[in-house]
């Protein structure tokens, strides 16, 4: 491994907003902290927000400057991401943002039933090939549902024109309520101010070729199993556009 990385993951293990569970701890087992982070971690009865692939946690360490009043949590499997993403909020003091670095597809192992309210995807990766990875298709929207509250928020702030298309027409086929839709957040108005005033480690590469940005915002319902749009994954498998 190279030095620098070896002495972030050192300097990782001492980060108190920081979990890095080994995979022994969330396998089938529930982990420590499930149904227990605002009242032992965040000390307040604040609504939970998460970032999925959070990257190097720009949504996660911007919206708990901006929000104090309410909690976040990014989480990504790469550590040496998340380690900007905490060092950044150990650095701003910011005691309402922390970090979990595991595989989301372990996720119910970490959060219980209602403990959830918004969920970001910041630049998921589109995954056009494999439904089953894509972190917003409605397995693992179902997954979610299992520790979301009712009406649970969902965003997804994307380059990827044809995820974003995806994503709207699940929302459409499975009557989510859609609070807001630009498939060019520059040049939209009437857009929550963070949608452009933070900007992530790979949306400023999208931006630097002159990509248009999509943002999509809906909110959940408690009628399940949610569905996948069939005819967009067709779509999906036939494009070369990625
Ligand atoms: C394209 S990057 C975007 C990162 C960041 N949100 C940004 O916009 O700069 C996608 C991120 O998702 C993470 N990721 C993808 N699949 C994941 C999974 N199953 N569990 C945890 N992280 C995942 C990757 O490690 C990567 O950091």
């Amino acid at each position: 491994m190279a030095k620098n990385k070896l002495s972030k993951f050192n300097e990782m293990k001492g980060f108190d907003n920081l979990y890095q569970p080994e995979y022994s701890e969330v396998l089938n087992k529930d982990f420590h902290l499930k149904g227990k982070w605002k009242k032992s971690i965040f000390k307040n009865p604040n609504p939970i927000v998460l970032e999925l692939g959070c990257g190097k946690g720009e949504y996660t360490t911007g919206l708990a400057e901006k929000y104090p009043e309410k909690n976040f949590i990014g989480i990504d499997i790469k550590g040496a991401r998340l380690f900007r993403g905490a060092k950044t909020a150990i650095q701003k003091h910011l005691k309402n943002a922390m970090f979990i670095r595991t595989r989301v597809d372990f996720i119910q192992s970490f959060f219980a039933k209602n403990e959830i309210s918004e969920i970001w995807f910041t630049f998921p990766d589109p995954q056009p090939k494999k439904i089953k990875k894509r972190l917003s298709s409605s397995l693992f929207l179902n997954r979610y549902s299992d520790f979301l509250e009712p009406n649970a928020i969902i965003h997804l702030k994307t380059d990827n024109d044809l995820f974003y298309e995806y994503t709207k027409a699940l929302a459409i086929v499975n009557n989510f309520k859609i609070n807001y839709d630009s498939a060019d957040v520059y040049n939209s108005t009437l857009l929550p101010e963070e949608v452009a005033d933070i900007q992530t480690f790979y949306e400023k590469q999208f931006l630097a070729n002159n990509k248009n940005i999509n943002y999509l915002e809906f909110h959940l319902h408690n009628i399940l199993p949610y569905i996948e749009p069939e005819e967009f994954n067709t779509k999906f498998t036939k494009t070369k556009t990625f």
